[in-house]
């Protein structure tokens, strides 16, 4: 997993490098974690991307609450946004991200075409915080299509762009931006989903996270996986049943936390408690 340490010099020269490139691209890929598709955004998107058409990216869509994911689709929508819902590492919902763009695109593109401009593909630019899936996303769509077209007027180095049919052409590159570090849920929603590495925050913090959300919204999933006949309310004593249930002890027969902490975050990573959506639209 790709751990990035962000300080101020960093993050400016990140969202440097994006506004960069805006200027190579008519559309910007938002992409973000469809389990927590708030949470997993860039605090100052709109403001980096400013008026530039965008598509949000809802992926790992395989992995989110289905019911939940809808929910999103649907909040995105009313708000006016163009949304789709993937899953790059299958490859499926790649279709809907070109049907999206050239609906967004249309007026300009026939405004250009009025103008006697020869018709060209789409250029688009990736972009999202780390571990959302942009390399796999890009990886996707190109294929072998990896073209190396050399310099475009106004950029100094070479980009490599990605043809992706004859419709659209994307920056081999992702934007890569810094995630919301300013909210403590936030923070423990992005290390339950594995976005940010668990030694940021206190390894025990993010089960003990994990376990309440589940709690609160996954109970059957939980009782089923830990053979808990009912939830206890103490959290030391739900981490003593699954300790004990999955033998994660020290010696002595002591349950170790920190082994149950790491189990639990595993198998919620691993899909073992099933699909799971972290945030929805009714909390914001
Ligand atoms: P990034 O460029 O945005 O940093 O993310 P990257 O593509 O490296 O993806 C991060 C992890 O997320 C990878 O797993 C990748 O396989 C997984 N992933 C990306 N898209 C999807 C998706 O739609 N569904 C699911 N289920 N997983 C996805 P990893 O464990 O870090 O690496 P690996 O096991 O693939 O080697």
């Amino acid at each position: 997993m790709a751990t990035i340490q962000w300080f101020p010099g960093h993050m400016a020269k990140a969202r440097r490098q994006v506004v960069e490139k805006l200027k190579l691209i008519d559309i910007v890929y938002e992409l973000v974690d469809a389990r927590l598709p708030m949470s997993s955004r860039n605090p100052m998107i709109d403001e980096i991307i400013g008026q530039k058409p965008r598509v949000i990216i809802l992926n790992k869509a395989d992995m989110a609450d289905a019911t939940v994911t809808k929910e999103w689709m649907d909040y995105f929508k009313q708000t006016n946004r163009a949304v789709v819902e993937v899953n790059a590492q299958a490859g499926v919902g790649l279709k809907d991200i070109i049907s999206a763009s050239k609906r967004l695109l249309d007026e300009k593109f026939t405004k250009l075409a009025a103008k006697g401009v020869k018709p060209r593909a789409i250029r688009a630019l990736i972009v999202g915080i780390p571990n959302v899936g942009k390399s796999t996303l890009i990886n996707r769509l190109a294929k072998r299509n990896i073209a190396q077209t050399g310099d475009r007027p106004g950029v100094t180095k070479a980009q490599q762009w990605i043809k992706v049919g004859k419709e659209l052409e994307l920056l081999d590159t992702p934007g890569i931006l810094w995630p919301k570090f300013e909210d403590e849920q936030v923070g423990y929603k992005l290390a339950v989903s594995g976005a940010i590495k668990d030694t940021i925050l206190n390894l025990q913090d993010i089960a003990v996270f994990a376990l309440r959300f589940l709690q609160a919204n996954y109970p059957e999933r939980l009782m089923d996986r830990y053979q808990l006949s009912e939830i206890p309310d103490d959290i030391v004593q739900l981490f003593d049943e699954i300790g004990k249930r999955r033998g994660a002890l020290m010696g002595g027969g002591i349950v170790d936390y920190d082994k149950v902490s790491d189990l639990v975050l595993r198998d919620i990573r691993s899909e073992r408690l099933g699909r799971v959506s972290f945030e929805r639209p009714s909390e914001y």
